[in-house]
């Protein structure tokens, strides 16, 4: 046969694979999500996410030095508060003696050199179980924002390192920036969930919570699923308000949008590898049905392929000790 180009000369050996492997899996790339409960030696397993725990203080404390020997060094923390303790309003957010900020404090009393990030929204803490303020049904932007402002500034007190708006109210990367700022935290940097979905994929994330919306659903917020140019708009919108990081949420549906603000924008894009997305891969592993740790490994080069510098994943312990 006369054929001149055989792409598959490139892949005769390992060390030839390796030589032209375009994209590189780091432990450096990964966020960890925790979640956190009351309590002391405590932790429960989230049923959906077979291996995800939440956990009380005193063992994150333990997961966290477990995580920074395997060369994990950011953490995304995520609150599962009694019902007791959410009201309208999501007082407790601001409660400097809450589960949410002591635990904030106690990570950074321990491990000063981790990277916190943390969650600006109301739905962990709200009685109605939505990420605004909720009057007649509706859910209301502009009242919002100022709750918001006043959570991002108590989390940046406490020590975060990095705020993220996952609420999808409009304006509330400038009003974050301009609260931080007022206050004197302008080290604090911004996350946004710039282009967040109103997705199925969350459904795990919020049995672990317990979080789940009181009635209706998120879309008036969330992005429809259908859509990506108005990724462009809201991307843009968040750059202009004075974001630090561009997040894509969820990942693997959506590596297009990855992809496409990738090439649009110069800020970092970040992607959230979901609780659904988690919960897809554990279950058919757990059925004999995938193999675990290469769909793990695919799963997280493919987003970073599409464009991800750094990738929120439930999967960060696993791959990182497949990376070792
Ligand atoms: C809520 C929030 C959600 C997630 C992160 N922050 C769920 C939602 O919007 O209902 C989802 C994360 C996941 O599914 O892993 N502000």
């Amino acid at each position: 046969m006369n054929i001149i180009r055989r792409p598959r000369r490139n892949r005769h050996s390992a060390v030839l694979r390796d030589l032209v492997q375009e994209t590189q899996l780091s432990t450096n790339d990964f966020i960890l999500p925790l979640f956190i409960i009351e309590g002391q030696n405590t932790r429960t397993e989230v049923a959906s996410m077979p291996g995800i725990y939440r956990h009380s203080v005193d063992l994150l404390l333990d997961e966290i030095g477990e995580c920074v020997d395997l060369g994990i060094r950011a953490f995304d923390l995520f609150p599962n508060l009694p019902d007791a303790k959410k009201d309208r309003t999501a007082t407790e957010a601001t409660n400097p003696d809450g589960l949410y900020l002591s635990a904030i404090r106690a990570v950074k009393d321990r491990f000063p050199d981790v990277v916190i990030m943390t969650d600006v929204a109301m739905d962990p803490y709200s009685s109605d179980g939505h990420d605004g303020l909720v009057e007649n049904g509706k859910i209301l932007n502009d009242p919002t924002l100022e709750i918001l402002g006043n959570m991002a500034v108590a989390q940046a007190r406490a020590g975060a390192d990095i705020v993220g708006p996952s609420d999808m109210m409009d304006g509330r990367v400038g009003h974050i920036r301009r609260m931080l700022d007022v206050h004197g935290f302008q080290d604090v940097a911004i996350m946004s969930y710039a282009v967040k979905y109103a997705s199925a994929f969350y459904g795990p994330f919020r049995d672990a919570l317990q979080s789940a919306p009181k009635f209706g659903d998120k879309k008036t917020y969330q992005m429809n699923p259908a859509n990506s140019r108005e990724a462009l708009i809201e991307a843009e919108l968040d750059v202009a308000e004075g974001a630090d990081f561009l997040m894509v949420k969820p990942a693997l549906a959506y590596l297009d949008i990855i992809k496409l603000l990738h090439d649009n924008f110069d800020l970092p894009i970040t992607a959230y590898n979901v609780s659904g997305e988690y919960a897809m891969v554990k279950s058919a592993a757990q059925n004999g049905w995938l193999d675990n740790d290469r769909t793990i490994l695919e799963c997280l080069l493919s987003i970073k392929r599409a464009g991800a510098s750094a990738i929120l994943t439930y999967f960060a312990k696993e791959a990182a000790t497949l990376l070792r």
